[in-house]
């Protein structure tokens, strides 16, 4: 890894270590971080549950990996990690950041459930070898990396032949949240501070991505606005213009502007090049 590149990994290890997705939703600060409380009280707005089509494709996915092993990547606090391990599914879990593995740690403690693994990765440069995995899922994760395509060849080489790869969470370009962050230089998602690098590509620049596999599904996610913790103007015009008007589109027309894209793809034998 170049000196650059390694930059960009410190400067998104530092930020996701000081904001674990979900801190943000801790709407009651007596509720201590990582306390049985916190999880059930933050649930309702984490993967799977704020986006419904999540669960279904843990529950689809989970319904053919039933005793085998799947790797996620930037597992957070590890919900998504959790549903697959309560279809009785093998789990490695793995993030960037000691902050997010010590909090998915005791969400299983807490959960009563056993992964295989719950330790630091970076999705750049995997530690497993080739073929380990029967899946790999990565829900809001690679566009953070600022090296899409390399974490995607790592997703394909610690891949068995034949194996899965459920991504999800792409910023679309175009999209209406592309043209919010185009135009107000923020992504009014995040509470306090952007994350470093949020890449957002164009649905024929990420399939391109995908060499070395066949991709089952692609599919646009997304397409309504949802409210914010961001305060300030550009989240008061969001919140009080954008959304509401948005909100009204007919679906026929909102699901064209959805920014989430899911690729499901199958390694095929062969190199990736
Ligand atoms: C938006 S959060 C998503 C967390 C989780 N997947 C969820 O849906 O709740 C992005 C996560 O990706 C992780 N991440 C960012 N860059 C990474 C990398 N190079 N390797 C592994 N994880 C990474 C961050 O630490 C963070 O936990």
């Amino acid at each position: 890894m170049g000196d650059k590149e390694q930059r960009t990994v410190s400067a998104v290890s530092d930020y996701w270590q000081s904001h674990p997705l979900g801190v943000q939703y801790n709407i009651d600060k007596e509720i201590k971080v990582g306390s049985p409380e916190f999880f059930a009280h933050i649930r309702p707005w984490m993967n799977p549950y704020k986006f419904p089509w999540n669960m279904e494709r843990i529950k689809r996915e989970a319904s053919q990996l039933k005793g085998k092993h799947l790797l996620e990547i930037g597992c957070g606090m590890g919900f998504d990690s959790l549903e697959f391990l309560k279809c009785g599914v093998r789990v490695t879990a793995t993030d960037l950041t000691a902050a997010a593995i010590e909090l998915a740690r005791l969400h299983f403690k807490i959960a009563a459930v056993r992964a295989e693994d719950v330790r630091m990765e970076n999705v750049l440069a995997l530690s497993f070898p080739d073929n380990s995995f029967d899946a790999v899922w990565a829900n809001g994760v690679l566009h953070h990396t600022g090296n899409t395509a390399q974490a995607i060849r790592e997703v394909h080489r610690v891949l068995k032949p034949g194996g899965r790869a459920i991504i999800s969470h792409f910023y679309r370009k175009p999209s209406w949240m592309f043209w919010l962050s185009r135009f107000g230089h923020e992504n009014i998602e995040h509470k306090e501070k952007d994350p470093p690098v949020t890449d957002f590509f164009s649905e024929k620049e990420i399939l391109a991505m995908f060499k070395g596999f066949v991709v089952e599904e692609s599919v646009q996610e997304h397409y309504r606005a949802l409210p914010i913790a961001r305060r300030g103007i550009k989240a008061s015009l969001y919140k009080w213009g954008f959304r509401p008007i948005y909100n009204l589109l007919p679906v026929s027309i909102a699901k064209r502007l959805a920014y989430k894209f899911t690729v499901t793809a199958i390694k095929t034998a062969g190199p990736t090049a």
